[in-house]
């Protein structure tokens, strides 16, 4: 992995500057068969409206938005979302965690997902869930990274490609 892929937290006038970037790396994602909410032909204008909806979060502190800086090109990014009820505070879960397809396997969506899980424990949140299609890159990204499965549904999400797959959820506690 290049060192000159440096992994940081973006505030939301940052995002909105640079929304054009984080909505094609979502592109890239489901162009290539990611399981992440859209079908195939989900566009760049729609990718866009995807984080212009993700700003307000990203501005309250609800959401914390963490990408991978490639030089000047944003390659990866993961959100965390801070569970927003009374008795969840301890709460959080992780999504849209994407590595352009051409700078997979190697160990950057490991520094994300641990970039991720050190913003949330910073947050004070100590229990994170997240879910994937089974037996996906993410599926072995996140046993790779400890964290549990705790169930599987069948039939959960369609792929972009229109089959019905498998959903495995995970969590993981985090401890100092
Ligand atoms: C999941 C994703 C973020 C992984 O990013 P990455 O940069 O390739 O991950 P890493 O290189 O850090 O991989 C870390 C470990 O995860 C596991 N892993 C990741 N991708 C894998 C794959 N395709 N097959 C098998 N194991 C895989 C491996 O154990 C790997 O370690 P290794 O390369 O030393 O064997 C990337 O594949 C991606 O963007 N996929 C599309 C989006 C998606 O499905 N996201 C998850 C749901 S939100």
């Amino acid at each position: 992995m290049p060192d000159s892929i440096a992994v940081r937290r973006l505030d939301a006038t940052e995002a909105e500057a640079r929304i054009s970037e984080l909505a094609a790396v979502l592109v890239d994602a489901v162009a290539h068969g990611a399981s992440v909410n859209f079908m195939a032909g989900f566009s760049q204008g729609e990718a866009e409206g995807f984080w212009q909806g993700q700003l307000p979060g990203i501005a309250d502190g609800g959401r914390r938005l963490i990408v991978a800086d490639h030089g000047a090109r944003l390659v990866g990014t993961v959100i965390i979302t801070l569970a927003p009820q009374p008795n969840a505070a301890h709460r959080a879960e992780v999504g849209k965690m994407l590595v352009l397809s051409h700078l997979r396997r190697q160990g950057l969506g490991r520094r994300l997902l641990a970039a991720a899980e050190a913003s949330a424990f910073a947050a004070g949140r100590t229990l994170l869930l997240l879910d994937t299609e089974s037996d996906s890159a993410g599926d072995r990204l996140y046993r790779s990274c400890d964290w549990i499965e705790y169930g599987r549904v069948p039939g959960h999400a369609y792929t972009p490609d229109g089959r019905l797959a498998e959903t495995t959820m995970f969590y993981k506690r985090l401890v100092l």
